[in-house]
C-alpha cells in the first residue's frame, strides 16, 4: 500500500456525480488506494465511509452507518476526504450564475495518475493533433506566448492570455474562431478552464476536470460544463464534451511513466509546457508524493 501525503489525503477528493447515486443504495468505488462505499439518506445528502463488505446496489438504511468520512457537494458531485478537509471546497463562482447550464458530463476512468490528466488538460499544443477540426486544425499549430502565475493568495496556477485558433470551439460554434483561454489549477487534481463564448463574446464558458485519484496510476476523470448556450440540448452538450475526452484518453493512457514527474528536468520543456512547469513546482513545493515521481533530493 503506497502512503498517502498529508496534503493530499486532507483535501477534498471529488467521488461520484450527485445525480447517480440513489438514496438507500450503495456505491462503492476506490480512493487513494482505499476502498470506500457512499449513498445518499433521505434528504439526499451524502453519506460516505470505508467500504467493508458491502456490495455495489446494496440496500442500506444510511442511519444506520456511524463511522462516517466528511462529505461536502459541490458543482454537481460528491466530495470525500480522509483526513481533515477545509470548509469548503475551491470556489467556482461562474457555477451560480442563473442563466448558465450547468451539467455534469460523465465519470471516465483512465490508465494514468491524475497530475498527468491534469497536465493534459493544461496542455493546448495537442488541440490540432487530437481535436483534429474540432479544437485545432492545421496549420494554427503555434501555442502562442501566454501568462502563468502562482497566486499566493489563492493558492492556485492561473495561465492567461492563452489564444488558440479553433474550427468548433463549443457546440454553439458556428465558424472557426480565436479563442482565449483561462486556466486555473485551484486544486492538486482539479483545473478549470474559462473560455469565449461563442455566444457571449464577452463572457466565458466554464469546463472543470476533477481527477478522483484511484491509485498512484488509475484515476476517474470526472467533467462539469458551466455553458452559455440558449439553444443546445444538454444531451448534446454532454456528447460535444464526452466526443473530446474520448480522444484524450488513449492518449493519455500511453503516457509513460505513468505518474507524473517533477523534476522539470525529466522531460523535454518547451514554450507550450510553460503551465506544467508551473503546475509541477506547485505540487513539489505543496509536498504532493501521491501520484507523481518526486524531485530527487
Ligand atoms: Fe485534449
Amino acid at each position: 500500500m503506497p502512503s498517502i501525503d498529508p496534503v493530499t489525503r486532507d483535501l477534498w477528493h471529488v467521488i461520484a456525480a450527485t445525480d447517480e447515486i440513489p438514496v438507500g443504495q450503495v456505491e462503492t468505488t476506490l480512493l487513494l488506494d482505499t476502498r470506500i462505499a457512499l449513498t445518499r439518506d433521505d434528504t439526499g445528502n451524502p453519506v460516505v465511509w470505508l467500504r467493508t463488505n458491502e456490495e455495489q446496489g446494496d440496500e442500506i438504511d444510511p442511519e444506520t452507518i456511524l463511522d462516517r468520512l466528511p462529505a461536502i457537494t459541490g458543482y454537481g458531485y460528491i466530495w470525500t476526504s480522509l483526513g481533515s478537509p477545509p470548509a469548503e471546497l475551491f470556489p467556482i463562482p461562474e457555477y451560480a450564475e442563473p442563466d448558465r447550464v450547468n451539467m455534469s458530463c460523465g465519470s471516465i476512468g483512465i490508465h494514468v495518475s491524475a497530475p498527468r490528466a491534469v497536465e493534459n488538460f493544461l496542455d493546448m499544443g495537442h488541440f490540432p493533433y487530437v481535436h483534429t477540426d474540432i479544437l485545432g486544425a492545421e496549420p494554427h499549430t503555434e501555442v502562442k506566448e501566454y501568462d502563468v502565475e502562482v497566486s499566493e493568495e489563492r493558492d492556485e496556477v492561473l495561465a492567461t492570455r492563452c489564444r488558440f485558433f479553433q474550427p468548433r470551439a463549443a457546440l454553439s460554434a458556428t465558424e472557426g474562431m480565436e479563442v482565449e483561454y483561462v486556466y486555473r489549477v485551484p486544486h492538486p487534481f482539479c483545473s478549470v478552464l474559462y473560455k469565449s463564448s461563442p455566444e457571449a463574446p464577452d463572457r466565458r464558458d466554464v469546463i472543470a476536470i476533477f481527477l478522483q485519484p484511484m491509485t498512484e496510476e488509475r484515476c476517474r476523470a470526472h467533467l462539469l460544463q458551466s455553458m452559455i448556450d440558449s439553444t443546445s440540448t444538454i444531451t448534446d452538450l454532454r456528447r460535444f464534451q464526452q466526443t473530446i475526452f474520448g480522444q484524450d484518453k488513449p492518449i493519455l493512457e500511453n503516457q509513460y511513466p505513468k505518474r507524473l514527474p517533477l523534476d522539470p528536468r525529466a522531460e523535454t520543456p518547451i514554450r507550450a509546457d510553460k503551465s506544467a512547469i508551473a503546475y509541477r513546482r506547485w505540487l513539489s513545493q505543496k509536498g504532493i508524493t501521491y501520484g507523481v515521481i518526486p524531485m530527487a533530493s
